[in-house]
């Protein structure tokens, strides 16, 4: 009894000592302070921050620092590229609107016949077939004439027999 007693004595004492002290601490450290709210603030700010392109803190930087503008880079696209970018949505199979597949010999084999040339000349200029209508350059005029006749030496090759 007497045990139990001053543990519920001790009890007592210590959270009146957390009362009394978290009383004062309130008196000390008023959260509605703004010197202590820009100090807790500060504290709990991220460790970075982002910034997007217009803002301020961007433009005022990029004032100080001459970038050059990157001088613009002719690429030409390799034949398997301006096939994947431009030829692919027709000439893949199954075909579309009777474009002849990539790869399939029976397809390609009498038109390899016609010779390269004509092929060329007719994926650039456009070519209305009796299977269907296949667009100038595939539709990319903004591809060269060689990025095109490229893709069409790259098809050709995918033609087991025509190598
Ligand atoms: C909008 C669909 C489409 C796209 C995109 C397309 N083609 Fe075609 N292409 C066709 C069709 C359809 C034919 C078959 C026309 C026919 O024979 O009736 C064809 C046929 C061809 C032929 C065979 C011509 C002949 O004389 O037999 C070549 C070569 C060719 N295309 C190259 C290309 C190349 C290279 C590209 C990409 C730069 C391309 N095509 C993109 C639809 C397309």
């Amino acid at each position: 009894m007497l045990a139990l007693g001053i543990f519920v004595g001790v009890i007592a004492g210590l959270v009146f000592f957390v009362r009394m002290n978290a009383i004062e601490a309130r008196d000390q450290f008023p959260l509605d302070d703004p010197e202590i709210q820009a100090a807790i603030a500060e504290r709990i700010r991220p460790v970075g921050s982002v910034l997007l392109i217009g803002d301020p803190e961007i433009e005022a930087a990029a004032a100080t620092i001459a970038i050059a503008a990157p001088l613009p880079v002719d690429t030409v696209l390799t034949g398997a590229q301006t096939y994947n970018e431009a030829c692919y949505l027709c000439h893949s199979a199954p075909g579309v609107g009777g474009a002849p597949v990539i790869g399939d010999v029976e397809a390609w084999l009498p038109r390899i016949e016609q010779g390269i040339e004509i092929l060329h000349e007719r994926s650039l200029a456009g070519y209305q077939g009796e299977l269907g209508f296949m667009p100038a350059k595939g539709g990319r005029v903004d591809l060269s004439d060689a990025e095109v006749t490229s893709a069409v030496d790259y098809m050709i090759e995918q033609v087991p027999a025509a190598e």
